[in-house]
């Protein structure tokens, strides 16, 4: 297969929120996965788990978003400030019904930040919760001076003021954010927004409004066109980014799939479906294109990723699954994707960091595995902050299934800042091996290191055999010139890193 790579030609920057990640107050992603509390046999410092913030700062995570998805529009912040003996205990109504007794609030939350040194994503209440109370958790979170808010964040322990990079104006309130119209949304978020409040001058805070879920072409149409009636020029005003939903199930959400008991077929059909984001990055921003011309307004996909069966004997409502080698290839499409997409997509979280839906981390007790997933983000961590390159792949056109026949190859390239290109290729075959042939342009090809995540489909790490799935050393190719030989193994990830 013939694969061509032209470093002059730059195609846009790579936002390291490319590689966010999202933690809800779901199951075990909290607490349990996060948050064990400062009593715990379990080492923490405040509270949070030492092995799992390790593994998290290796992964150089970009952003953090928190406390929802569904959760989010249910919560009101107060219950999860002051003493903890003192924080209500509430139903978590949307995952599982088990008491939230709040002893992780937002300190907490701004504390781990700190510890895993990433930029802040709050997502505010809007199906439940009042104007008042969004804009005084703006107001407590980042003002600095004298007000009821910033007093009592300072008798909370907190003097300083903390920085919110990102605020979501909602959470998915078409459905469990209020079963709102685009319409009656796009207005509540004019008015929500507008108490959004930068109070720092140099430290905008970048909202999000609530976008669709999947192909909801309507509501992306909708809520832009009531967010535009304003005063053109300015209307961009109101937003930087509207998110964007879309999770892989194997048929879909009646019939979600296991997570590790899979067919050869159920391979190529998540593998298919994962593909379709890049159909709704596409339409979705032709859409966005009409209305915002000077290309200002980010899509943010802000929940992504495999959405399977519970695994057997977990509660149905803390969406814990297993991580195999088919989650390692759908990590590795989608974030190539998004390089591909770096022009309109500024910020991607899968869902979610522990422990829920597709994790980079699971968790039992006092033990922790890194999933196939955490692996790819580790390979993938080398584009954070380069120049997309030009760059394309011949492929064909495999699988079992008419209806589900995939490329055998997918790939994205980048350049660091001391001139390095960063490969990534996804071999989408259960089975078969490739050998391509690239061509850097214009370049003569000194060095190249490589490193390989893959092996058989359904390959998992367990908490008795936690390293089945793990990143090895890729020595498979040769270099001559400006020519790369590289033979890809069948399902696996892979990333060069190519001196020139
Ligand atoms: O990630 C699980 C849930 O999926 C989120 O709470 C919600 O936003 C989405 O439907």
């Amino acid at each position: 297969m013939k694969f061509y790579i032209n470093p002059k030609i730059k195609k846009g920057h790579i936002n390291p929120e490319l590689q966010g990640h999202f933690s809800e107050h779901l199951g075990r992603c909290i607490y349990e996965g996060l948050y064990v509390g400062e009593n715990s046999k379990i080492p923490n410092v405040k509270g949070m788990r030492k092995d799992v913030v390790g593994a998290l700062k290796e992964l150089q995570i970009p952003v953090l978003r928190w406390p929802g998805g569904c959760f989010a529009d249910e919560y009101h912040w107060m219950d999860g400030v002051g003493p903890k003996k003192d924080r209500k205990k509430i139903i978590n109504t949307h995952w599982g019904g088990v008491t939230e007794d709040n002893s992780f609030g937002t300190h907490e939350f701004m504390e781990l930040c700190k510890q895993l040194g990433c930029k802040t994503y709050i997502n505010g209440n809007v199906g439940s919760g009042t104007v008042r109370e969004m804009s005084e958790w703006v107001e407590y979170m980042t003002f600095d001076g004298v007000s009821p808010m910033a007093d009592l964040r300072a008798k909370n322990g907190s003097k300083k003021p903390w920085k919110v990079d990102y605020f979501g104006v909602g959470n998915e309130n078409w459905g469990c954010g209020g079963n709102m119209t685009p319409e009656y949304y796009g207005n509540l978020y004019r008015r929500y927004q507008t108490y959004v409040r930068d109070y720092k001058a140099d430290e905008h805070i970048f909202k999000i409004c609530c976008g669709p879920n999947v192909d909801d072409y309507n509501w992306m149409d909708r809520v832009l066109y009531t967010t535009h009636r304003c005063a053109e020029e300015k209307w961009h005003g109101f937003m930087d980014g509207i998110s964007l939903h879309y999770y892989t199930f194997t048929d879909g959400w009646e019939k979600k799939g296991r997570a590790t008991d899979f067919t050869e077929k159920e391979w190529y059909k998540v593998l298919k479906k994962t593909l379709y984001m890049e159909d709704l990055i596409n339409h979705h921003a032709a859409i966005i294109d009409r209305y915002d011309k000077a290309g200002k307004i980010a899509l943010v996909i802000d929940e992504w990723g495999t959405w399977y069966e519970v695994e057997p004997g977990t509660n149905p409502g803390f969406l814990y699954q297993q991580n195999t080698v088919r989650d390692a290839l759908v990590a590795g499409i989608n974030l190539n994707i998004f390089n591909k997409h770096c022009d309109r997509v500024k910020m991607a979280n899968i869902a979610q960091l522990v422990n829920v839906l597709q994790s980079v981390i699971l968790t039992d007790g006092d033990k922790m595995v890194k999933t196939p997933t955490y692996h790819v983000f580790n390979m993938y961590k080398h584009h954070q902050d380069n120049e997309l390159v030009d760059s394309h792949i011949e492929t064909e056109e495999i699988g079992l299934e008419s209806d589900f026949m995939v490329p055998n190859l997918t790939e994205s390239v980048s350049m660091d800042s001391k001139g390095k290109l960063h490969i990534t290729l996804t071999n989408l075959s259960s089975k078969k091996a490739y050998s391509i042939e690239g061509v850097i342009a214009e370049s003569k090809i000194k060095d190249v290191k490589g490193e390989i995540v893959g092996g058989e489909i359904h390959e998992h790490n367990t908490f008795d055999k936690p390293e089945t799935v793990k990143t090895k050393e890729f020595t498979d190719f040769d270099f001559k010139g400006d020519v790369l030989k590289v033979k890809i193994p069948a399902s696996s990830v892979l990333h060069l890193e190519v001196t020139i």
